[in-house]
């Protein structure tokens, strides 16, 4: 399973004399083409980072034009995609995003339920801390006794349970951060970095990426083999 990071939509902008809302929208354009490439180097799960629990505190200019740009992909991109077999989901709160989307976040999550080529989950309002946070909120609603809270136990209470561990992470742009995405699935993923910035990100950049992975050695904290 793969995450990106898709960082560098505002320095791309600066770079083409561009807005940051066509930075962005150029993002959304290297989410598609990731997508159709992720598929041919038959990766099955995909998580890609649109929109932090911090991206609310940016001008609420830019705030208002991701929101238009996350209802204009789940309208137009995401169905395209559906039809070469992606599914769609989204992870992270709901509750600040306008009804309107999230009704469109609902009616894709159903519309692409039994598709199976490709699972993308989108996540946005994304917090890898507030996750954990809803997790172990969940375990007290849920009345676990303080000796039952292991990893499994929280584990299941996280956004999506079925996502399981990230085998690797990628981060565009050349920043060497986590930035609260993920927290909890990466513990033991592989990190690569790029220095692309997120819109110019193309089949070659994600095909390094899997090589560079393919070549390491993966360890989850035991002892190499001599
Ligand atoms: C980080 O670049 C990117 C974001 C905060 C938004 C990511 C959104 C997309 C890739 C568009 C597709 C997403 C949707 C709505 C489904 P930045 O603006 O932090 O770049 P900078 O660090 O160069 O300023």
């Amino acid at each position: 399973m793969v995450a990106i990071v898709m960082d560098g939509n505002g320095r791309w902008a600066e770079a083409h004399g561009k807005s940051v809302d066509e930075g962005h929208r150029a993002g959304a354009r290297a989410l598609r083409r990731t997508v159709e490439a992720a598929i041919d180097l038959g990766i099955e799960t995909l998580v890609v980072y649109a929109f932090s629990t911090e991206n609310w505190t940016r001008p609420s200019g830019e705030v208002a034009d991701l929101m238009v740009l996350l209802s204009e992909t789940i309208d137009e991109e995401l169905p395209d995609l559906a039809k070469q077999g992606v599914r769609s989901r989204f992870l992270g709160r709901r509750d600040r995003i306008d009804p309107a989307i999230q009704e469109q976040m609902r009616a894709l999550e159903d519309e692409t339920a039994s598709l199976d080529t490709l699972s993308l989950w989108i996540a946005f309002d994304y917090g890898g801390r507030a996750e954990i946070v809803d997790a172990a909120r969940r375990l007290v609603e849920d009345g676990v006794p303080a000796e039952d809270v292991d990893e499994a136990a929280l584990a299941e209470r996280l956004y999506a349970p079925e996502l399981g561990e990230i085998d690797l992470l990628i981060r565009a742009s050349g920043e060497l951060r986590i930035s609260n995405f993920l927290l909890w699935e990466l513990a033991y993923a592989e990190l690569v970095f790029t220095d692309t910035l997120w819109p110019d990100f193309d089949v070659d950049d994600l095909r390094a990426a899997v090589e560079a992975y393919a070549a390491r050695q993966r360890r989850f904290g035991a002892r190499a083999a001599r």
